[in-house]
């Protein structure tokens, strides 16, 4: 742990993390996503320009991507309305560094803050940060963009910001995943800071389901009396840039992301080049799949256990081996009411064959840091 705060449970394996801005680096797909989804609200929201000197038009929507992950609980929690009881909070799931600052778990922590610097249409783009479980979709680090839009309320209703929201998203949709593609609004979804809250899916052909692309909503009217904005009206939304560039390139796994491997970071290319057979996003192409390692473990739980804490330790020990941690499974004592759970934990790594000793000394830290840090008892 970091800093002297008894509440900092950010370790440097993440820290580390922290200025490494894919989002920025030219060529990787969370650039090249990030950058079309930039040029397609250029070319798309325009206003008559607002200096006296010009004539041209400029785009409505400003863009940031510098804005520093480390947020206070004010920005990211009680400015959005995040109840004090939410498990977002929680240092089983947010990255703090102490009490009040942590590393933004959204992009929504920069909403207000924006908002009260008088802008009225941006995008927010960063690296954000949750603990969570491990698998090929999760990662302690991912990348968010935020989109809000304000209008005066003596120029909208709710129903045109819900309208001009569903025509702005939809049409990003399709920009991106092309005309044929099938979406639908999950009316029924939940956000404190949004009232109506709205979630898009679509339907992904591979894995036969529906597939949410972004969250969103009409901007709760409190938050707009608390930046000074009370007159006016307007939509939000985030999406995760890794979920949208795995399905568009194809990419498997998360942790491919952050390969400084040659063989990924050349497979992908700005879009204004097609692929041969006219695609706009390469296909990836996986380079050999080195063969997985598993180990399993069991132990009884201490009644304060978490399972984000668990998987903490496995991605301190084993960094980016560690491919996933599933529960297998789960056991009550009948008597004593004590969890037992077992894991198996799956290592392998993305550029080599993993050499079993080198395993075995990775499950042992594992075990023995499982027993130190969390208390539970190995079975
Ligand atoms: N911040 C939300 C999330 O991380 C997404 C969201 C943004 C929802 C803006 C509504 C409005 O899931």
């Amino acid at each position: 742990m970091l800093t002297a705060s008894p509440h900092c449970n950010i370790t440097l394996p993440i820290l580390n993390k922290v200025g490494r801005n894919l989002h920025h680096q030219e060529h990787h797909p969370l650039n090249i996503i990030k950058t079309i989804i930039e040029d397609h609200f250029s070319k798309t929201f325009r206003q008559p320009s607002t200096s006296a000197s010009s004539t041209e038009d400029e785009p409505v929507f400003r863009y940031f991507d510098n804005m520093s992950p480390r947020v206070t609980t004010q920005q990211c929690f009680d400015d959005l309305l995040i109840q004090p009881d939410h498990v977002s909070r929680a240092v089983t799931d947010t990255y703090y560094f102490d009490e009040t600052s942590l590393l933004r778990p959204h992009t929504s922590a920069h909403q207000t803050e924006l908002m009260r610097a008088g802008h009225k249409a941006f995008l927010a783009t960063g690296d954000c940060y949750r603990r969570d479980e491990i698998d090929y979709c999760h990662y302690p680090v991912f990348h968010q963009m935020e989109g809000v839009r304000l209008w005066p309320c003596s120029e909208v209703d709710d129903a045109y910001v819900i309208a001009d929201l569903k025509s702005t998203l939809e049409g990003l949709v399709r920009r991106l995943f092309g005309d044929d593609i099938v979406f639908r609004w999950d009316e029924a979804a939940y956000f404190p800071f949004t009232e109506p809250s709205l979630e898009l899916e679509i339907w992904s052909e591979e894995r036969q389901d529906w597939l949410e692309v972004l969250g969103s909503g009409v901007i709760h009217t409190d938050i707009l009396r608390n930046v000074d904005m009370a007159d006016h009206r307007g939509w939000a939304f985030g999406l995760g840039l890794e979920r949208w560039a795995m399905t568009l390139f194809d990419i498997p796994d998360i942790r491919l992301f952050w390969s400084e491997d040659p063989r990924f970071l050349t497979q992908f290319r700005p879009s204004s080049k097609k692929t041969e057979d006219g695609r706009e996003f390469v296909r990836f192409a996986p380079f050999s799949k080195y063969p997985p390692c598993f180990k399993d473990i069991s132990f009884w739980t201490p009644e304060s256990y978490h399972a984000n804490d668990f998987a903490a330790i496995v991605r301190d020990v084993a960094g980016d081996l560690v491919e996933s941690v599933t529960l297998t499974d789960e056991f009550t004592h009948p008597k004593t009411q004590r969890l037992s759970v077992c894991y198996r934990i799956t290592y392998r790594s993305m550029s080599a064959s993993l050499v079993d000793d080198d395993v075995n000394a990775l499950q042992e830290k594992v075990r023995q840091l499982a027993v130190d840090t969390l208390a539970v008892e190995l079975r």
